[in-house]
């Protein structure tokens, strides 16, 4: 079943008299559980269609199904509650509380989801343990490396249990070691059935995704499979 179902979606900026078009007829079906990576130019449109899919931002004109709901023209209230359930972001800055302990950043969607105080102490303990940072529970961002900043981000967008994982540039900011492990994390939700759309401006890691999909001024200029990687066969 497709979890994502785009069709022609438009989104122009009005700025002053001028018209952009940041997606221009865009038409796009994602699967339940698919790994896809957005790639193009500075200015191509992909954090625009990123706040689109996140439920972020509503299309000038075109339709989103989400899991089969029409959420193009729903209100304000009605899409924070979808993206709340249905959506875990993760950014390249992080976007953590910075004097906010790394269990408080990773409990904070679940206050906002009115869960009791319990249940949070025990989801987020779980959240941070799946990322290897149980005993990083008590510091606040300035007291971790960058890699464990991402990794109580990813925590973060885990807690609720999202179908879908939506990261611009998550490895923007890292050394491509740090990057690298944090590819790894993505790949293990990704086995337990998670869907992950991706940004980044690396072919290298795009090439952890299974699919990529280039845009070009707007537009989709590209939709293809990642090729299977294959160890290179030295001295033969
Ligand atoms: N809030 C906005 N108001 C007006 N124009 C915008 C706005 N956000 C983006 N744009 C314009 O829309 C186009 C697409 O921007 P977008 O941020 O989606 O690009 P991007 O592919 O994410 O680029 P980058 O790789 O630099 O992050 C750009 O031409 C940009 O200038
Ligand atoms: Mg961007």
């Amino acid at each position: 079943m497709n979890i994502i179902n785009l069709e022609n979606i438009s989104r122009v900026y009005q700025v002053g008299s001028e018209e952009v078009h940041a997606l221009d007829d865009v038409s796009l079906k994602i699967d339940r559980n698919e790994y896809v990576a957005i790639m193009g130019p500075s200015g191509s449109g992909k954090s625009t269609l990123m706040n689109l899919l996140g439920c972020l931002d509503t299309p000038t004109s075109g339709k989103y199904e989400l899991k089969g709901t029409d959420v193009s023209d729903m209100s304000d209230n009605e899409l924070a509650e979808v993206r709340n359930r249905e959506i875990g972001f993760v950014f390249q800055t992080f976007n953590l509380l910075p004097r906010a302990t790394s269990f408080h950043n990773v409990e904070l969607p679940l206050i906002y989801a009115g869960v009791s105080a319990a249940e949070r102490r025990e989801k987020a303990e779980q959240a941070l343990a799946s990322v290897g940072l149980k005993e990083r529970m008590l510091h606040k961002p300035n007291e971790l490396s960058g890699g464990q900043r991402q990794r109580v981000a990813v925590a973060r967008a885990l807690v609720v249990g999202p179908s879908i994982i939506l990261a611009d540039e998550p490895t923007g900011n890292l050394d491509s070691k740090t990057g690298e492990d944090i590819m790894a994390l993505f790949h293990e939700i990704y086995s337990k059935g998670n869907t992950i759309i991706l940004v980044t401006h690396e072919e290298y890691i795009a090439n952890h995704a299974k699919r990529v999909i280039r845009l070009l001024d707007g537009r989709i200029e590209s939709d293809k499979p990642v090729a299977n990687r294959t160890i290179p066969n030295r001295g033969s």
